[in-house]
């Protein structure tokens, strides 16, 4: 854990805040690569994660900036962060972390979609390509021009690579049909609305596997229905535990006292994953990707599951 203080606190767009945060005695952070992400534990208890702006793969850096909107569905978190922090509050951070990185060394054409508060691990992944060799280009969309943080800063880019779309002046959503021909790019990164993604996701199928990246910041929805029970078992010590069709892996290990890490208990933030011994996980996480839900070696208990009636795990 990393104690830092709220270093700044600017208005980027309409409902979205710019916070820096620094170390008290001045000290360096660890450094971050674009796409990476910290958990922030709020007074209130709440713990969230939020996209570095500002990292750029430098082995240390003076601050942290993430972008913070209020979420219309606010359970406590972003209304915290809108209603009650300040300069010079005290928080405490994780390390960074990245889940969705970038890896243009091996993609020469490179598509960029940020949408909402979406645009902000894209925000630091545009500033690491630009000037280099990689050919890229940013659509970066909200509703409204107003609702676009980092607007100024995009708009001094290269007009050619930096396109906006804003819903309410042009008349409706991105037309993702035209845009994701597959032909004309060699890897997309995507973060932005559930709604959004899903229509990347299944307009992308047919695009070769790796090349597509997303980062979700709210869960897909799972109703829950047609769970069942199944056997957890915890290869080091041999005990094991049903986990009941109504509580998550994670649930069930605490309720034997496993004391286990956690972070946001959504399969977003990767905090609490374990290895896969034997049995065939039910992934359910938005930490996994495709390939390693192929290789069936990694788990989220927080949320997935079991395709089976067993799972051993590495713990
Ligand atoms: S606690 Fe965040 S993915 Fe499980």
């Amino acid at each position: 854990m990393i104690q830092v203080l709220v270093s700044q606190v600017q208005a980027l767009a309409r409902d979205a805040l710019l916070i820096e945060l620094q170390a008290p005695n001045g000290q360096v952070l660890p450094g971050a690569a674009p796409g990476a992400h910290i958990d922030v534990h709020l007074p209130n208890g709440l713990i969230r994660q939020y996209s570095l702006t500002n990292a750029q793969g430098q082995p240390s850096q003076p601050s942290y900036q993430i972008a913070v909107a209020r979420d219309a569905d606010s359970r406590g978190g972003s209304d915290w962060v809108h209603d009650k922090l300040r300069l010079g509050s005290a928080l405490s951070i994780s390390e960074p972390r990245n889940l969705f990185p970038l890896n243009t060394a091996a993609e020469k054409k490179v598509l960029f979609i940020g949408a909402g508060i979406g645009i902000t691990p894209i925000f630091a992944m545009v500033n690491s390509v630009k000037g280099t060799a990689v050919d890229w280009t940013l659509m970066a969309c909200a509703r409204s021009a107003s609702r676009l943080a980092f607007l100024e800063e995009l708009s001094g880019l290269d007009d050619n690579r930096v396109h906006f779309h804003f819903d309410l002046d042009q008349g409706g959503p991105l037309d993702l049909h035209a845009l994701l021909s597959r032909s004309q790019w060699d890897a997309l990164y995507a973060c932005g609305p559930a709604g959004l993604l899903d229509a990347i996701e299944s307009k992308t199928q047919d695009w070769p596997a790796g090349s597509v990246h997303m980062e979700r910041f709210k869960a897909q929805a799972h109703d829950g229905s047609g769970n069942s029970t199944f056997e957890l078992v915890l290869s080091s010590s041999g005990q094991s535990v049903q986990v009941a069709a109504e509580e998550t892996p994670l649930e069930a290990l605490e309720r034997i006292g496993v004391d286990h890490p956690f972070s946001c208990r959504e399969g977003l933030c990767g905090t609490c994953e374990v290895e896969v011994i034997e049995g065939l996980p039910d992934h359910r996480d938005n930490v996994l990707d495709a390939g390693d839900r192929a290789a069936g070696t990694r788990f989220i208990p927080c949320i997935s599951r079991c395709a089976g009636n067993r799972l051993v795990i590495n713990l």
